[in-house]
């Protein structure tokens, strides 16, 4: 990959992948049939369809249209292998919290990376609702076995000791099959998805500041969904229009619901030349479409109650502060050391790489912005490593844009689990 004269032209991105993930669990334990456009084909996604069949679940998927024949909340079978959750954490953590409240057993399984991610974080709250769930290795990480509990699950209170939208859906998730009310407070708000879905299904679901409530044994029913273009993936092209010379994109139909657009607010709080269009509601998400041109952009402290808004991008950010004036700080993102890698790490291992002067926090990092004074050319080319995480192989694709020489990636095919048309959709606007 090599460095471009300008971007230019009008892109669509894929649908998003946490609305993509929840509109085939919540369907498949609904009554009736949900439909879902927009859908992303991305292998992450494509994990959680596959859960769902082995558990008898009737889904058609034809490109971005999908059409799920939902059972009920009791309506999974037992499924007759292990279910194989791929490289998705989403996918593992949130069908525990229905898995725990099935009258089967089951076993949870992926690959290298998903065998390493913490999973204490739902057993903990899975045990106190009375659910039988034990890592296989004793380690807390997957596999995961999980068994019926006769006397069912419990409603509790917890107290979430971590902002995690996959904890607390996995929560919310098992409260719809306990006895009583299940309430889930966070440190911070993370993103809203489930709260907004499931209420849209039927679901008697509650809200007030970091704190959400769900009451059991609702009849859900069958919705039909559009699934906007995902945020995570628009933040790719948002910061390479900002830091590409001669640059001017149109990014239609994303998804800006608050929960998820902290990008946003930095990169704006940045200097960047980004403009929300044509703002509307689209299923019960705000959605927008986003107008960024080359910016003069300057560093930015990054901390506190924005980070979960903003974690899926902070790889992104950190590409955008390299091109920036001064330096950007980012704090109180250690759950970043959590991901499919520590992108702590592989962040500024990368960054290294390519020339810039950057270092890791205990909770996040430093980068010394336009540390190569070249012009343009803050970036060498360099090897990335990607350690296959798809987000960490985006990440430096956009850097190689500005960089001088050449750029290689060493699994390329790692954007496939959440953006498998990345590479068609930027070469469609690089005029090199
Ligand atoms: C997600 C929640 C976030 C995010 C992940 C998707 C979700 O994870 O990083 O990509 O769909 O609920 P955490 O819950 O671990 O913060």
């Amino acid at each position: 990959m090599k460095k471009v004269n300008s971007l230019k032209g009008k892109i669509k991105v894929p649908g998003d992948k946490s609305i993509s993930h929840r509109g085939i669990m919540f369907g498949s334990i609904s009554e009736g049939i949900t439909e879902l456009d927009g859908f992303l084909n991305g292998a992450d996604c494509i994990s959680t369809m596959n859960c769902f069949k082995h558990m008898g679940i009737n889904i058609s998927h034809e490109n971005e249209h999908v059409i799920i024949h939902g059972k009920g909340l009791h309506g999974l079978n037992a499924p007759l292998e292990t279910l194989d959750v791929g490289n998705s954490g989403t996918t593992t953590r949130l069908i525990s919290g229905i898995l725990s409240g099935q009258t089967f057993s089951s076993t949870l399984n992926g690959d290298a990376s998903i065998q390493a991610r913490p999973m204490k974080r739902i057993m903990t709250p899975l045990r106190l609702m009375g659910a039988d769930i034990v890592s296989e290795k004793n380690n807390d990480c997957a596999p995961l076995l999980i068994s019926p509990v006769k006397q069912g699950l419990k409603g509790i209170h917890y107290d979430s000791p971590v902002a995690s939208a996959q904890v607390k859906s996995c929560i919310l998730l098992a409260g719809l099959y306990a006895d009583d009310k299940t309430t889930v407070t966070e440190p911070v708000l993370s993103r809203n998805h489930t709260e907004l879905m499931l209420r849209g299904f039927g679901a008697d679901v509650t809200s007030k500041g970091t704190t959400a409530t769900i009451a059991p044994n609702p009849s859900l029913s069958g919705q039909k969904i559009f699934v906007p273009g995902d945020i995570s993936s628009a933040a790719y092209f948002i910061v390479a229009g900002a830091i590409c010379q001669h640059s001017d994109l149109l990014i239609e139909n994303v998804n800006t619901n608050p929960t998820r657009a902290g990008i946003i607010s930095v990169a704006l709080s940045m200097g960047a030349s980004l403009e929300l269009l044509n703002k509307r509601n689209v299923s019960g998400e705000e959605v927008c479409d986003l107008h960024v041109k080359t910016s003069d952009l300057h560093g930015c402290e990054i901390k506190g109650d924005i980070i979960p808004t903003l974690i899926d991008e902070i790889p992104i950010i950190c590409v955008m502060a390299a091109c920036a004036k001064g330096d950007t700080i980012i704090s109180d993102a250690s759950e970043l050391k959590v991901k499919e890698s520590n992108r702590i790490d592989t962040v500024i291992e990368n960054l290294k790489a390519m020339g810039v002067s950057c270092e890791a926090k205990e909770d996040g990092m430093i980068i010394h912005g336009q540390s190569n004074e070249k012009g343009h050319d803050f970036f060498y080319g360099a090897q990335i490593k990607t350690y296959m995480d798809h987000r960490i192989a985006m990440s430096f694709a956009i850097a190689s844009l500005c960089a001088t020489g050449e750029t290689t990636l060493d699994h390329p095919e790692c954007v496939d689990i959440s953006y498998p048309e990345f590479y068609k959709t930027l070469t469609s606007i690089s005029n090199k």
